[in-house]
């Protein structure tokens, strides 16, 4: 069972429409992109999972955007705060030395972002397109963003154009699904972090199961434990 750590509030600030940056010192010693922290949200007994965007000298950067209470509740919080989560969780992103594709859509920027620095300091050549719902909701940091349209549509000119290996993703199911799809149409392997409501968030309660094939079967996998991040062939969408 993940240790929950005690962290302190370094900064949170608004970023965009309804969305916040919130950076937590902690005793962390590694975080990698793909990975998650949960972060306990009183009088809620279940954690808010959110997925780190940054990591440096144990602080950890995550983007919240509101929702309910939880994140009312993280909202609330000023500079000094404690705060109470469990992380790093998960499995992340596998990085490979291939010249990279990263697809992300509204909040999904977090991970692809983090992604992003970790590929830069690889030396790795990468190019990230992120689509958010309107001009308010923007994050900036990408190559390409996309402004009321759909980021699939931008993709195979992107992909002719910029002739990546791999292509990594995050953002909701029906992005992740179609750049699997898109991935599968011009050979490429494709790495998604997914998302569903979580409880437990360590791999114990299996509420966040989905169907996965592995060595020719299809199995169960927890996308809390076993992801967020899997290989978009192998997941067997319901
Ligand atoms: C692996 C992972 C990474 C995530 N990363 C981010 C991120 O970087 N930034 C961000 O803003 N949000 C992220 N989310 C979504 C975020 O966890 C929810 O928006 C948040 O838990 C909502 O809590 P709430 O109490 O404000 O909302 P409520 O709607 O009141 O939440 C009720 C319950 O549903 C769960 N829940 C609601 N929406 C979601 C959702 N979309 N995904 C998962 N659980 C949900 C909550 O955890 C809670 O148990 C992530 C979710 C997952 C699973
Ligand atoms: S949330 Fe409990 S197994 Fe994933």
């Amino acid at each position: 069972m993940k240790k929950i750590q005690k962290g302190s509030i370094k900064k949170i600030e608004k970023i965009a429409l309804d969305t916040f940056v919130l950076e937590i010192s902690s005793n962390i010693q590694e975080a990698h992109s793909g990975q998650f922290i949960s972060i306990l949200c009183p009088p809620k007994t279940l954690r808010r999972p959110f997925s780190i965007k940054g990591f440096k000298d144990g602080v950890i950067e995550v983007f919240f955007k509101l929702k309910g209470e939880g994140t009312n509740y993280i909202k609330s919080l000023k500079v000094g705060d404690s705060v109470d989560f469990m992380g790093p969780l998960g499995q992340g992103f596998k990085i490979e030395n291939k010249k990279s594709l990263l697809v992300g859509a509204g909040i999904g920027i977090a991970p692809m972002l983090f992604l992003k620095d970790e590929l830069n300091a690889a030396n790795i050549n990468n190019f990230l397109i992120t689509g958010f719902k309107a001009q308010s909701e923007v994050i900036y940091g990408s190559d390409k963003t996309v402004i009321g349209g759909s980021v699939i549509d931008f993709l195979p000119e992107i992909i002719e154009k910029f002739k990546p290996e791999v292509i990594y993703s995050c953002g909701p199911e029906i992005v992740l699904k179609l750049v699997g799809k898109t991935a599968q149409e011009y050979n490429l392997d494709a790495q998604i972090a997914m998302e569903k409501v979580f409880a437990c968030q360590v791999g114990v309660c299996r509420g966040c199961v989905i169907k996965i094939l592995k060595d020719g079967k299809v199995q169960n996998a927890t996308i809390c434990h076993d992801g967020p991040v899997f290989d978009a062939k192998a997941v067997v969408w319901e």
